[in-house]
């Protein structure tokens, strides 16, 4: 007993020494992991006094209706990406067949796979280390996703109902916020002002979609505009913008 409240100390020390009182709902998530007694403590203070985020430390995070393992391999999955699944969820599609390209912890094409269970998911992500983890969340959420290691389209050879992606989408040159040191570069940094990666996605999707069929981006709220001259002028109808949880505009969809 005295051994675990000594445990909780050394940990509540070490965050405040970090973050003083500015991020106590962090230590909460800690404070509360089942099995936090049994890891080793000396290297969760290490990982807090380098201020690593919380959802590394703990190694596991919740998003929409799972719980995803993760870890600097992969982008820690966000909540205003579940906004991203909640439109889809919400709305009258019933695709039969998804496509989710840059799936990282697989987080996104996991949870389309629970909402609609007859449809075929395939995921795809350059990195092989991504698709490990990606894997493992499918099996520990008991979703059949089937992963592919692919540059964007290049392994691609179906046509799909719906096609989603979180790209990289951020400009490098950009003062970012300091956590983001510890995610992997290539999930989040894209040239060309953040927009290639964007731009090869939108103008090669049409070859992989389904006459109707649509694609739903996840993007910075700068790039709104461009993203939605992208999607018209590569013949997409209906082209709509969704606000993310802080109201900037951060989805764009579009049909075909
Ligand atoms: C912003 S993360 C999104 C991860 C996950 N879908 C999510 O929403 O949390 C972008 C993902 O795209 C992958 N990626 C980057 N360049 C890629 C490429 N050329 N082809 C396929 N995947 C790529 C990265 O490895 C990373 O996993």
């Amino acid at each position: 007993m005295k051994n675990s409240h000594n445990k909780f100390t050394t940990i509540t020390d070490a965050w405040r020494n970090a973050y003083g009182k500015d991020y106590e709902e962090g230590l909460h998530f800690l404070l509360n992991t089942s099995d936090l007694l049994e890891r080793d403590i000396e290297r969760i203070c290490l990982e807090i006094s380098e201020k690593r985020p919380i959802q590394y430390i703990i190694g596991n995070w919740d998003f929409y209706n799972g719980n995803y393992e993760v870890n600097s391999d992969i982008l820690i999955p966000r909540p205003e990406t579940e906004t991203l699944i909640e439109h889809i969820e919400n709305s009258e599609l019933q695709p039969k067949s998804i496509l989710d390209l840059g799936t990282g912890s697989g987080c996104i094409a996991i949870e389309l796979s629970k909402i609609f269970p007859k449809a075929t998911v395939d995921a795809v992500d350059l990195s092989i280390r991504a698709i490990s983890i990606a894997k493992k969340n499918a099996k520990n959420n008991n979703a059949r996703v089937r992963f592919l290691i692919s540059n964007w389209y290049q392994k691609v050879s179906l046509k799909y109902d719906l096609i989603v992606s979180n790209p990289p989408y951020l400009d490098k040159s950009v003062n970012f916020n300091d956590s983001l040191k510890f995610e992997p570069e290539e999930a989040i940094f894209s040239g060309e002002n953040g927009l290639k990666d964007l731009r090869i996605i939108i103008s090669h999707s049409k070859n992989y979609l389904n006459y109707g069929g649509i694609i739903f981006l996840e993007h910075s709220p700068e790039q709104n505009k461009i993203i939605r001259n992208l999607f018209n002028k590569s013949g997409f109808r209906d082209v709509t913008s969704i606000k993310d949880l802080k109201r900037r505009e951060r989805f764009t969809f579009g049909k075909l």
